[in-house]
């Protein structure tokens, strides 16, 4: 029973609805907007929705919304037009706009003006029957000129024209006595003052070729007459009639007109053609087609800004995810797929999500410049005009409504506009920057004063940075190499002989202080000389006595020869200053507990440890203290902190994941700091591991000029293992350049162990160890992209994202550092230093008496044959 009910209401609504399709939005003409009104209708609420004074952004504006119901539910609303003020405008209390509708149960075309009070929103309603179809119509289109004298339609028969002040049809005729020579059938229609163009599908009457073109017509409104029809574009396809004469979205074209020129896009072919009226005539002066694999159905909805710019809606927009269509404004001289002046939604003109991502179905923009939207779920978006330096930005809608408002805000830190119009403010150029609205200082971009060498103020600048005080840091440096020598016998020999003029080398030098004791030595000799040969008795006793000394002390021949004592003072000399050499030098180790420049010796770099380096596999098994260093080294915990230098990102708009696998991720809790007097924001999380992939979400319409990326880590010491701190920072900059889209900061690490082996043989060795990062191949700033894909591209990406990758390299860098000499070895050094000297002195003594002392005698000799000459030379 309830079934059979049900089954018979859904056979006769379908009867009732046939051919009427109350929910699609985009069919006829469902949006009418000019500066005073804004209209749409709702074939599905059976209602329209009326905005007064749409574009008016005062809150002080009250009574705008009316909403009138139809006054039938079997009519079915193909077309509005706005009028305006009633009566002239003169009276701004009563608002009138017509619309082209049928009886859906008798097939009755009628065309209705309706009054509407501002105050009450009262209507009142002045119908006008046309004709009775035996079937629905797909095309009703009416306009009303410019003056808002006339209202003109077309219907798939027939077209009229209806005066508003007195609602009388004074023309009414078929389309066969409009277009004698053709078969024509409008599908856009834009009037202008004078006269109108209609863009349609036609069929030449006496044509060879039986295909339908898309074709253009002007015509004369004064006495309703088509001036010219000219086809826009020869087809290469066979377009198959009942594609053209019922409504089918893929067939759609659109037309606007502004002053004398008139744009029409047909988003089948992706083409515009921009057209210029010539009388009598319309000259075709551009055709663009734009295919792109980011958008399709380019030219769906048309639109003129002004004069020189156009607005070209296209569908399935790559780059829009508020939407999905998007508006694209162009230059009418230079139309491609990167050359769009900017997009509508764009990052700083965002569309809610009570628009479901909407599709647009209809455009206006009207003389002012405004622009009002129809989407496919009927809901109405209001975009004013913004002044300079302001851009209209979506307002949060109070309650639930059909119409969304955008308002104007001043630009956005960072940006600036130097033109009245709808787009959003653009980047400050190099050179100059803007805090925007959180300081007083305006919102237009001024000048920096690069006072400072080291400002920057890069594309997109909030304030003056001085880069320097962000500096990239590493902890990493060179390993020291080892000496030239490193073997003790040449060190010590090579310092115990030492002969450097430099005096302060000098002073220290176990070679001259022997040198002096030598002559202190000869000098005595000399004295015992001149003692024995002068014969003084009294002085004998102390020369006696000195000698005998001096004979005890002999080393080199072992108490033979009092010389020999003179020259042991030589000895001892030497070889204390060897023995304070081997005990400093010996203090010298490790290279991390020396401080102060070496004072024992000329050479201040001095050190007792020898150095290698090297790269080792982490596969290979280590012994339990070497693992120790690197297990500590993998579980040292990872701070990374990055500061977003010169950017308008706030902390609410920054979020932190790690990513897993496919799309899924794990958020994590970041800490964020933003100073606002110089624009950084810094945010600081700790790693889950060390190869987790993280990315940072940034949500807004901002940018940065650079960022620097810290990675921290504390240290931790297990008895002779000792984890460094970690300390490193990078900062990524490029000159007139921002943070782009989607960057990627790759790091690297290597593990650097340095093990120190001990003084004493027996105690443990020492690890220390401290991660290498590197990053390498960062790619932060991607001008070349808004190049080669087209500049608007800046203002259209919602998030903006930094993805840090972590990488381990499979080998380690393995320092070696151990001491020259030990201090056993070093006793036994010294004394082989010391039997060494005494041998140097004994060979010296021989040298002496087998070579030196008989020349002396042999020239004593010579000397005594001849006295009286030597006296006389004296
Ligand atoms: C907007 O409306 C308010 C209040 O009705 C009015 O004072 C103001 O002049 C209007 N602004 C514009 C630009 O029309
Ligand atoms: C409307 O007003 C304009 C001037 O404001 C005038 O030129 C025009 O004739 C008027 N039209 C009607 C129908 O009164
Ligand atoms: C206007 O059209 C006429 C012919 O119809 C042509 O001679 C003339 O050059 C055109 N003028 C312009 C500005 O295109
Ligand atoms: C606005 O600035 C752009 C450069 O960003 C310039 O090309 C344009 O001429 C300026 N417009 C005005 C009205 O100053
Ligand atoms: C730059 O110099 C001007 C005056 O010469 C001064 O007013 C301004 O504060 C200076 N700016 C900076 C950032 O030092
Ligand atoms: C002497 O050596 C000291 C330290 O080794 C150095 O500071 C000084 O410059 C040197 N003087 C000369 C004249 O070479
Ligand atoms: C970050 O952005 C990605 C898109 O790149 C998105 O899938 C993800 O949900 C975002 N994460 C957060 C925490 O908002
Ligand atoms: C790392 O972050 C944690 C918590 O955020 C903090 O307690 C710790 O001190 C930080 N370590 C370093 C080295 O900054
Ligand atoms: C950055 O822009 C400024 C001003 O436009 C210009 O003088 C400078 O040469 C540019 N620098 C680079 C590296 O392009
Ligand atoms: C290794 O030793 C060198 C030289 O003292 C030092 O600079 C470096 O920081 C040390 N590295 C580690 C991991 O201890």
């Amino acid at each position: 029973m309830w079934i059979s009910f049900v089954l018979l209401f859904g056979l006769v609504f379908h009867r009732l609805n046939c051919g009427y399709d109350r929910n699609n939005a985009a069919t006829g003409i469902k949006l009418s907007t000019n500066d005073e009104l804004s209209v749409s209708a709702s074939n599905a609420f059976l209602n329209f929705g009326v905005v007064i004074n749409p574009f008016n952004s005062s809150t002080k504006d009250i009574h705008k919304h009316c909403n009138v119901g139809y006054m039938s539910p079997d009519y079915f609303v193909h077309s509005i037009a706005v009028i305006g003020a009633a009566n002239n405008g003169t009276n701004r209390k009563l608002f009138m706009f017509a619309f082209a509708a049928e009886i859906t149960t008798k097939s009755t075309l009628f065309i209705c003006l309706v009054t509407v009070s501002r105050s009450t929103c009262n209507a009142q309603h002045q119908m006008t029957v046309l004709h009775s179809a035996d079937k629905p119509q797909n095309y009703f289109l009416i306009g009303v000129d410019s003056h808002a004298t006339f209202v003109y339609g077309f219907t798939s028969t027939m077209a009229f024209k209806l005066e508003i002040a007195t609602n009388q049809i004074v023309q009414k005729l078929t389309l066969e006595t409009l277009w004698p020579s053709i078969i024509f059938l409008p599908h856009a229609f834009s009037v202008s003052d004078q006269w109108a163009v209609v863009v349609g599908y036609s069929l030449k009457h006496n044509s060879e070729k039986k295909n339908y073109a898309i074709m253009e017509c002007l015509i004369d409104l004064v006495s309703l007459i088509s001036y010219s029809c000219e086809t826009l574009i020869v087809e290469s396809t066979y377009l198959v009639p009942s594609n053209l004469l019922s409504y089918n979205e893929r067939y759609e074209v659109s037309v606007a007109i502004r002053d004398e020129n008139v744009l029409v896009g047909i988003h089948r072919l992706n083409t515009i053609v921009i057209l210029k009226k010539n009388q009598t005539s319309l000259t075709k002066t551009h055709v663009y087609t734009v295919t792109s694999s980011s958008l399709t159905s380019f030219g769906r909805l048309v639109g003129w800004v002004d004069e020189r710019t156009i607005a070209v809606v296209a569908y399935h927009s790559l780059y829009s995810p508020w939407s999905q269509s998007q508006i694209f404004f162009y230059d009418k001289n230079s139309v491609s797929s990167t050359s769009p002046l900017y997009t509508f939604p764009n990052n700083q003109q965002t569309i809610g999500n009570q628009l479901f991502q909407p599709h647009f179905v209809r455009l206006v923009i009207t003389n002012n410049g405004n622009l009002a939207l129809l989407t496919d779920y009927s809901l109405v978006i209001i975009v004013p005009v913004a002044p300079i330096n302001h851009a209209s930005m979506w307002v949060e809608p109070s309650a639930a409504a059909f119409v969304f408002y955008y308002s104007p805000m001043p630009c956005i830190g960072g940006t600036f506009k130097n033109e009245s119009g709808l787009g959003p403010c653009t980047v400050c150029l190099p050179g100059t920057r803007n805090r925007g609205i959180a300081y007083s200082e305006g919102t237009s971009c001024i000048s920096c004063s690069r006072n400072n060498s080291n400002s920057y103020c890069s594309l997109a600048a909030l304030v003056e940075f001085d880069l320097n005080t962000m500096t990239s840091h590493s902890q990493v440096t060179a390993y020291p190499e080892s000496a030239d020598t490193t073997n003790f016998d040449d060190i010590l020999l090579e310092n115990m002989f030492q002969t450097d003029s430099n005096f302060s080398c000098m002073i220290i030098s176990p070679f001259f202080w022997t040198i002096i004791a030598g002559a202190f030595a000869f000098s005595v000799w000399i004295m015992m000389a001149v003692i024995k040969l002068g014969k003084w008795e009294q002085c004998n006793r102390y020369r006696t006595w000195i000698k005998t000394i001096l004979i005890h002390t002999d080393l080199i021949r072992e108490g033979q020869r009092w010389v020999g004592g003179l020259a042991t003072i030589a000895i001892i000399i030497l070889v204390s200053f060897a023995c304070w050499f081997c005990a400093s030098f010996l203090k010298r180790y490790p290279i991390e507990e020396i401080f102060e420049p070496v004072n024992f010796a000329c050479d201040s770099t001095l050190i007792n440890a020898k150095f290698s380096t090297g790269l080792d596999l982490l596969a290979i098994p280590k012994s339990t203290d070497a693992q120790r260093i690197i297990n500590l080294l993998d579980n040292q915990i990872f701070n990374i902190t990055v500061e977003l230098i010169n950017t308008g990102f706030t902390c609410e708009s920054i979020s932190v994941q790690e990513n897993l696998i496919g799309i899924q991720y794990a958020n994590l809790i970041p800490s964020c700091e933003r100073s606002e007097w110089n624009a950084v924001t810094s945010i600081t999380f700790a790693l889950p591991y060390h190869y987790a992939t993280i990315q940072l979400n940034m949500t807004g319409p901002h940018w940065a000029n650079a960022v620097r990326v810290c990675l921290r880590g504390e240290s931790q010491i297990i008895l002779n293992t000792i984890l460094h701190v970690l300390d490193f920072c990078q900062l990524f900059s490029a000159p007139n350049q921002t943070l782009a889209h989607a960057s990627k900061i790759p790091f690297t690490i290597t593990k650097i162990i340095n093990i120190t082996k001990s003084m004493e043989k027996t105690r443990p060795i020492t690890y220390s160890g401290l991660w290498l990062s590197s990053v390498h191949g960062a790619l932060l700033f991607n001008e070349a992209f808004y190049t080669e894909f087209g500049n608007y591209l800046r203002y259209t990406f919602a998030l903006t994202t930094i993805r840090i990758t972590f990488d381990e390299r499979s080998f380690y860098i393995k320092n070696i550092q151990e001491p020259i000499v030990r201090t056993r070895e070093t006793v036994f050094q010294a004394l082989l230093f010391t039997s060494l000297v005494i041998e140097l002195f004994g060979f010296s003594f021989l040298l002496v008496k087998l070579l030196i002392l008989p020349i002396i005698r042999r020239i004593l000799a010579i000397c005594h044959k001849y006295p009286v000459e030597t006296q006389s030379f004296n």
